[in-house]
């Protein structure tokens, strides 16, 4: 079911709901949680409380992905937009927005009257950055999209015959393992036209120390980000697990090139989550993977790309090369273009 909902001329609402997916809401926490060795999907970090938390690592000393990757979309947005021309903009997993701004005032530049379509799973954050952004950009319309990137990317809805760039900051790409990544850009290729554009910001790789102490800062935030995922757990399905019988772990495997962060169980305990009707017994010190993160290798990740007609014309990096924004353009398959 889609639900729709028009606030105002400049702001309208689409909620899908999980009826609309292959998943069932809560079969992939089982399938994760019966997994050897567990794991559980990292999109349940982000309730309202896990955004804001998130927001938190961003600002952190020791995260320099958000950084790094504002300062390069400050020196090249205005590029950017007149590499691609006018267009609309999509943002997957948009949060609070911030780095996009920097996109948006670039391409309102170029057309005042710009269409904006931000898509989260989470709804708070959502809505709250609709109505800040709407209040300061006078012209902007917004067509919010609560959802999975799944649920999105599977049913968009055109604003109108203006070319679109889809936009995927954060390295969020690096959430998914290298079969995920795949259907993912499959699934970004079929959401284009040929011509159109997929803007693209990866994390690189770089010393493990580095790296760590990005997912492991002083103050804890990233430890609590990733057992509020328990929390929000226990909301949603009625589950029963105590946060203080779990800890924090993040390590860097130099095999895979990928931050691994999990939570570990501080004894023999037995978990049940009720609305899924699953019992789970996890032994002292054993861990619940809840998150890779991948760190690319730029010649690599261009090959990829372009075995999914999705062409880099541009990559920008950092002067330290940590971290890179790739604008890509939707290539015509043979069978599209004769
Ligand atoms: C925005 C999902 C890419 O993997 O670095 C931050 C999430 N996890 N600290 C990342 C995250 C722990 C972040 N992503």
């Amino acid at each position: 079911m889609r639900t729709f909902q028009q606030e105002n001329s400049r702001l309208r609402w689409i909620t899908l709901s999980s009826s609309e997916v292959s998943v069932d809401e809560g079969e992939d926490v089982i399938r994760g949680l019966k997994q050897m060795p567990k794991t559980l999907p990292c999109r349940y970090f982000y309730d309202d409380r896990g955004s804001e938390l998130f927001e938190q690592i961003c600002d952190l000393p020791e995260y320099y992905p958000t950084r790094t990757e504002q300062a390069i979309l400050e020196t090249y947005a205005l590029e950017i937009a007149h590499l691609t021309g006018a267009c609309e903009l999509v943002e997957l997993g948009s949060g609070s927005s911030r780095k996009t701004r920097l996109l948006l005032e670039a391409y309102s530049q170029l057309n005042p009257h710009l269409q904006y379509c931000p898509i989260d799973v989470s709804a708070g954050i959502l809505k709250t950055t609709a109505l800040d952004l709407l209040r300061q950009y006078p012209k902007l319309s917004l067509c919010g999209l609560a959802g999975t990137y799944e649920q999105a990317l599977a049913q968009l809805p055109r604003f109108g015959l203006a070319r679109r760039l889809l936009i995927f900051l954060g390295s969020t790409l690096g959430n998914l393992d290298e079969q995920a990544c795949d259907n993912f850009l499959t699934h970004i290729q079929q959401a284009l036209q040929p011509g159109e554009f997929f803007l693209l910001g990866v994390d690189l790789h770089k010393p493990a120390e580095i790296l760590e102490a990005a997912y492991n800062d002083a103050q804890g935030v990233t430890a609590a980000f990733n057992l509020n995922m328990l929390n929000h757990l226990n909301h949603r399905f009625q589950s029963n697990f105590d946060l203080d019988q779990f800890a924090h772990a993040a390590i860097y495997n130099q095999i895979e090139h990928q931050i691994e962060m999990h939570v570990r169980s501080l004894k023999n305990q037995t978990i049940e989550l009720q609305s899924l009707d699953c019992t789970v017994a996890l032994q002292a010190q054993e861990t619940i993977r809840t998150e890779i993160s991948r760190k690319f290798h730029l010649p690599t990740l261009i090959s990829v790309l372009e075995n999914h007609a999705l062409q880099p014309l541009q990559v920008w990096t950092d002067p330290q090369s940590w971290f890179a924004l790739m604008l890509c353009q939707r290539q015509c398959m043979d069978s599209e273009c004769p």
